[in-house]
């Protein structure tokens, strides 16, 4: 049996930083993220004969084998959960550069999990598959469900799931990436996690997202970018803190990234209503309503020293595709 999945890369608007649970992958908070049409991941599975072993491709990258233990650890664990024993062919590609900061592994674990579901023939509830995905990457559940997505962080394995807040139709926010180095990121979210509890912030952080996921529950309600924005640049600048203030200092920006980090609020006070976060690596998102898309690249081109510019509309979750990689 062959089965293809596409997934999108997804944007967190509320991040996800420190885990409550490292081998569950339970998080510190809540998040919140938007799905990125551009950005995406495409994995075809195939089951193979008896006596076969399980093989890994990623098509147009170098192979990794730390990357390639991570995919085979997270197919055994779908093994084991679904009472199968067949080995896979996995063949794997992306759509934009992986390893800097636009979530490939986001993207590549919700592929993941559901074309192996796909191929082995089993039926999972979405909210099933978000868990699934959550334990090869934690992101990768919000890389599943429609739109504009809430990861609940839960008490439990079961309970740490994500869901669609919004459909990805619902608003037509924008994610203008802006790519200033697109080589790979030299610390894997997962070992920067795993010294969260060394920043004297964390605890200050987790307790304030609360209060954030409030506002921009609201802020969605009411459609409104500017206190939308607010939050968004409010909770990257929350997580950034921490990440620096941990042991080792983790300080993902270069110039680039700060140069972009003041002139947004300078294009503000011009009247474009644009926002930035930035997830764990150099590169900065630039949030905004489609009207205000050629307003921002316009701004853009006037900017020394960006390598490329991918502008992501909200996007579909998971889903089955036809057109197999193999
Ligand atoms: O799931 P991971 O290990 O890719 O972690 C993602 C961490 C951030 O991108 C920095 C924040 C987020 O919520 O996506």
């Amino acid at each position: 049996m062959k089965y293809t999945a596409i997934a999108p890369a997804n944007i967190a608007f509320i991040k996800y930083w420190g885990k409550a649970d490292e081998v569950l992958r339970t998080p510190l908070n809540d998040s919140v993220s938007m799905n990125l049409s551009e950005a995406f991941t495409t994995t075809t599975v195939e089951t193979l004969p008896d006596g076969m072993s399980d093989t890994v491709t990623f098509l147009g990258e170098e192979q990794h084998p730390d990357e390639e233990r991570r995919v085979l650890g997270a197919v055994d664990r779908i093994r084991r959960e679904a009472g199968m024993s067949d080995r896979v062919r996995i063949v794997t590609r992306n759509s934009f550069p992986k390893g800097i900061g636009a979530a490939a592994s986001a993207s590549g674990f919700a592929a993941l999990t559901l074309a192996v579901y796909g191929a082995f023939g089993i039926r999972r509830t979405e909210k099933e598959l978000t868990i699934a995905a959550r334990l090869g990457s934690g992101s990768a559940c919000r890389s599943i469900p429609d739109g504009f997505v809430l990861w609940e962080k839960g008490e439990s394995s079961d309970t740490s799931f994500a869901r669609s807040l919004y459909p990805h139709d619902y608003w037509d926010l924008m994610d203008i990436l802006v790519i200033v180095d697109p080589t790979r990121k030299k610390v894997s979210t997962s070992a920067g996690m795993e010294q969260v509890r060394t920043s004297p912030y964390w605890k200050e952080r987790v307790a304030s997202v609360p209060d954030r996921v409030k506002r921009l529950l609201d802020a969605f309600e009411q459609k409104d970018i500017h206190a939308l924005g607010a939050v968004i640049e409010e909770d990257c600048l929350s997580m950034h803190h921490v990440m620096q203030t941990q042991e080792p200092p983790l300080d993902y920006f270069n110039g680039m990234t700060r140069t972009l980090m003041e002139l947004v609020p300078q294009w503000r006070a011009g009247g474009i209503a644009v926002f930035f976060t930035i997830d764990a690596g150099p590169n900065v998102h630039l949030i905004s309503e489609s009207r205000s898309v050629s307003d921002v690249t316009r701004r853009l081109e006037g900017v020394k020293g960006i390598r490329s510019v991918i502008v992501n509309r909200c996007a579909p979750g998971a889903h089955e595709s036809h057109d197999h990689l193999f």
